[in-house]
């Protein structure tokens, strides 16, 4: 008998309806097809409330379709409690961990970059595609498949 322990992660982007609802999948996908044991609760979350209550963007969730992953979120703003609750919070890019280290100074959850779990061919932030074409949001799926192997053995261990 196994005995995981519960483990919680949150991705955090700025508006929550691109990037870090696309972490929130991939991981959720990656985690169902290895049929890992063990509660791992998975979210994510904005640094602005402009997106509040909205789904993700259409385009990354084609995107992502492709690829065999419906995203379901719901754009909500991070809180301090998020700091308090989640074990691993993982950024976006170096903008909005510096926002999310601003909002209280002992947070308990261990806060990262999505990077953190790449090698040094990656880029250390993940470029938001929101203005940009199609082939932004395949780099951002990209990024974000790449660095699942790493989050699911860091939080596995
Ligand atoms: P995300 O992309 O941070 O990956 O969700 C963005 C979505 C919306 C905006 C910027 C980035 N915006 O400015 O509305």
């Amino acid at each position: 008998m196994s005995h995981s322990k519960t483990c919680s992660v949150l991705f955090v982007c700025l508006g929550n309806i691109c990037r870090s609802p696309a972490g929130e999948g991939l991981l959720q996908h990656s985690i169902d097809t290895r049929q890992l044991q063990g509660d791992i609760e998975i979210d994510s979350a904005g640094t602005i409330g402009y997106h509040t209550g909205k789904p993700a963007d259409h385009r990354m969730r084609i995107a992502a379709l492709n690829r065999g992953v419906e995203l379901l979120s719901q754009s909500r703003k991070i809180t301090v409690k998020d700091l308090h609750s989640f074990d691993l919070v993982i950024a976006m890019d170096r903008e909005n961990l510096a926002d999310i280290q601003r909002m209280t100074p002992e947070p308990t959850a261990e806060l990262k970059l999505l990077s953190d779990f790449l090698g040094d061919n990656w880029p250390s932030d993940v470029p938001d595609p929101y203005y940009g074409g199609d082939e932004g949001f395949e780099y951002v799926l990209d990024m974000i498949e790449a660095a699942c192997p790493s989050i699911i053995d860091s939080i596995s261990t």
